[in-house]
């Protein structure tokens, strides 16, 4: 098991009359302007910070930038990067760190500063969490550059801030949920080859070794002795072994309920039957990033130690066209005894969450919260740039909204109406499993509530959120590390 490579982070004081680093990144507002702690910084640079901001070349105008150059020794290189008027402070540095960091692996510096006046523990843990997301790199799959073109990965950054306690309690933050992110984001660009339901598995187990938790797994033949007619379903066109994995960790009250999380790991989805179009469909190996958002929000949980008991769960197999591959118009039973019509192949997620959503009802859960890369629909709706959230509980659906919002990860919500049902109602079975277009995010969180009885449940439709088809500037083409942030977010409201 490869460990992504993550960014080495530290904290220290604000000391840049004797600080020495390749690169000072300082993030600015708008509007800004030359405080007296920047003074050192402004002399290394020969007076030319002071000047960029009078000139008004640098506006700090979110996403802006600007290198100058600082001294030989000291501060060698400066990096001002603005945060524009964010008026959530924390998420306008996590994105100015990401931003600096990738800037300063394409320079090829190999460790940086991070400046940005006093800093409270929560906004160190941001800049810290960004500056791990901007220096995550997947080059395991490539070949080394030859020696004269290749650059030095950013290897370290220090978060510079004033207050011992803020800096102690944010790097550890931002180191366990940094570390969380980058597995997430490891195990979705892993290709479908690789990342394999046992792979998965193992990655689980690994996670439960180093941080004390326990790990079941179902294989086909126990899914079968349970009944997960749905899963199987979907499994039946592959031979790779489909697997039902939990994760637990209990390290909350004695028999206190657990909160689960439950992600979708679809490690490739072809279609099935009512196959894709050929074009993009490589973007599939990613339909499993609902469970990399599971392991890695364990791997943040389980580093920050927190006082709660969490369990993971994860539906994981590959949807392929075959000879004994469920087709349009089979009928299955799921555990939970409803009778599903499959009308499209290609809606599997739904049947493999169906199973894993009966599943969680023995766990007796305080709430269940699952993610999924579950419609196109939802990227039609609300773009790149917010989840799809429904649920049965306002309550939980607020505090899972919010939990988004403080981890950078906003969330929107969407009706989930009766009225609606009407879309999934079968003449041959208690329901079916498309809709077709209209409303087909929440049509497929519909589905998903036949299944998730017993315990306040919240849906996460990250088809638009988990991994981006294009450059962000604070992330590359690939996954983003959606939903860690907000698991985590969630587990930690809970635990306070
Ligand atoms: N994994 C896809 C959803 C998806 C699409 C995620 C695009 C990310 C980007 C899911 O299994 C799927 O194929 N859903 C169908 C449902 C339809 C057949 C009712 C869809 O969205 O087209
Ligand atoms: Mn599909
Ligand atoms: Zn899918």
């Amino acid at each position: 098991m490869t460990l992504a490579m993550t960014l080495a982070l530290t904290a220290a004081a604000p000391d840049l009359g004797t600080l020495e680093t390749p690169l000072l990144v300082i993030a600015l507002p708008s509007a800004p302007t030359l405080s007296g702690e920047l003074q050192p910084a402004d002399q290394a640079a020969n007076g030319a910070l002071a000047r960029a901001l009078a000139r008004r070349d640098f506006r700090g105008g979110r996403d802006e930038v600007l290198f100058l150059a600082g001294g030989e020794r000291g501060i060698q290189r400066l990096l001002l990067v603005g945060t524009g008027n964010a008026s959530d402070r924390a998420g306008g540095l996590r994105r100015a760190a990401a931003l600096a960091a990738r800037q300063a692996g394409r320079l090829g510096v190999g460790q940086l500063a991070f400046f940005a006046g006093s800093l409270a523990a929560n906004e160190v843990e941001a800049a810290g969490v960004g500056l791990v997301a901007g220096a995550w790199d997947f080059r395991e799959m490539k070949s080394a550059a030859p020696a004269d073109e290749q650059r030095a990965p950013l290897e370290s950054a220090v978060v510079l801030a004033a207050d011992a306690g803020a800096r102690d309690a944010g790097i550890r933050g931002a180191q366990a949920i940094g570390a969380g992110h980058s597995l997430a984001r490891r195990l979705g660009m892993l290709p479908g080859n690789v990342c394999t339901p046992d792979y998965l598995a193992d990655t689980a187990r690994d996670i439960a070794k180093r941080l004390g938790m326990s790990v079941t797994t179902l294989d086909r033949a126990a899914m079968q002795r349970e009944k997960m007619g749905s899963f199987l379903a979907v499994a039946q066109g592959t031979t790779q072994d489909p697997k039902l994995i939990m994760l637990e960790y209990r390290r909350g009250p004695k028999d206190g309920k657990p909160v689960v999380l439950v992600g979708k790991g679809l490690c490739f989805d072809s279609g099935g039957i009512s196959i894709k179009p050929a074009q993009g469909m490589e973007w599939m190996k990613f339909d499993m990033c609902g469970a990399a958002g599971v392991l890695g929000a364990m791997e943040a949980i389980g580093r920050l130690e927190l006082p709660v008991n969490v369990v993971g769960l994860i539906g994981s197999t590959t949807n392929m066209p075959s000879g004994e591959a469920m087709k349009p118009g089979d009928v299955v039973q799921a555990s939970n005894g409803k009778f599903i019509e499959i009308i499209n192949t290609d809606a599997e997620g739904r049947l493999v969450l169906a199973d894993v959503l009966s599943f969680a009802k023995r766990l007796s859960p305080e709430a269940v919260i699952d993610a999924a890369t579950l419609t196109g629909a939802c990227v039609i709706a609300l773009g790149h740039t917010a989840t799809g959230v429904m649920g049965t509980d306002d309550r939980l659906v607020q505090d899972v909204l919010d939990a988004g919002k403080r981890a950078g990860e906003p969330g929107w919500p969407l009706p989930l109406w009766d009225d609606y049902k009407d879309l999934i109602k079968s003449d041959v079975a208690d329901i079916k499993n498309s809709g077709g277009r209209p409303a087909g995010t929440i049509t497929a969180a519909l589905f998903l509530k036949e299944f998730a009885e017993g315990y306040p449940w919240v849906h996460l439709d990250i088809a638009g959120t988990a991994y981006t088809e294009s450059d962000l500037g604070t992330v590359p083409r690939g996954p983003t590390g959606v939903p860690v942030g907000t698991f985590v977010e969630f587990v930690r409201g809970r635990a306070r």
